[in-house]
């Protein structure tokens, strides 16, 4: 009798010590580094920490189409990609354009959106409707940006370069820099929250792609094929709509 519930309970140890183990055979990690300051790509809920926005759904389903499990890093903007280039992690979603310039030091996979940047100002302000009215103003941008790259090659212009996103558009609020060049998704986030603030038509054309090392292209084979896929379901639509569809 004794040996017997003594077997029993062998087998039933072992076939839990199996289900752990299932269970426990997680998937891999892919590694993914975020600027959390740019809403409504990627920003964090303020009480919880969560990352939220656009690039964070459509990472976590690109991850869940990969059979991967995404793991965020939050990463100051002008830092990520050389902490990508220091292999502190395996790829970039941050509401990134693909430049040329950048993609001398990583590879982009296929682009997954529309962008282009705006210009900023107080509502009040009347006298700057486009690019040539910037000439002997100050204009503020988030650093290392291509609105930074679009404000720096204006000439008579003062740059004003800020470390954070929304800084740059604050500096337009308090009265300290006559315009901001930012994303256009971005700066009708914010304006839509403030209502003190304006922007104009786009004045460039852009294209967001996530990034990787150059030598990673295991891994842009994968999220590129996972990136069709989820364009090809209809799950990409879905995001979209989530955070750009008729509110
Ligand atoms: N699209 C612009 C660029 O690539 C700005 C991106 C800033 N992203 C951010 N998460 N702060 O330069």
């Amino acid at each position: 009798m004794m040996k017997k519930t003594l077997a029993i309970v062998c087998v039933l140890l072992t076939v839990a010590v199996m289900l752990s183990g299932v269970a426990g055979a997680a998937n891999p990690v892919v590694k993914v580094a975020t600027s959390a300051d740019f809403p409504p790509f990627e920003y964090q809920d303020e009480k919880t920490g969560e990352f939220l926005g656009f690039d964070i759904d459509l990472m976590m389903a690109l991850g869940k189409q990969m059979g991967m499990d995404v793991q965020f890093i939050n990463t100051a903007w002008d830092g990520l990609i050389p902490g990508l280039l220091t292999g502190n992690y395996d790829c970039i979603i941050s509401a990134m354009t693909i430049t040329e310039e950048r993609a001398k030091a990583v590879n982009f996979s296929d682009p997954y959106f529309n962008a282009g940047q705006v210009i900023v100002t107080l509502k009040t302000n009347e006298s700057i409707k486009s690019v040539d009215d910037l000439v002997g103003k100050t204009v503020s941008v988030q650093i290392g940006t291509t609105g930074d790259l679009a404000a720096s090659e204006l000439k008579g212009v003062t740059v004003k370069r800020f470390n954070l996103a929304p800084d740059a558009i604050q500096e337009v609020r308090n009265g300290a820099a006559d315009a901001c060049i930012i994303d256009l998704a971005v700066a009708a986030e914010i304006a839509a929250e403030y209502g003190d603030i304006k922007f104009g038509e786009p004045f460039t054309e852009e294209l967001y792609g996530i990034a990787l090392a150059k030598n990673n292209t295991a891994l842009l084979a994968k999220v590129n094929e996972a990136l069709a896929a989820l364009k090809a379901s209809g799950e990409y639509d879905e995001i979209f709509d989530k955070w750009f569809g008729a509110k």
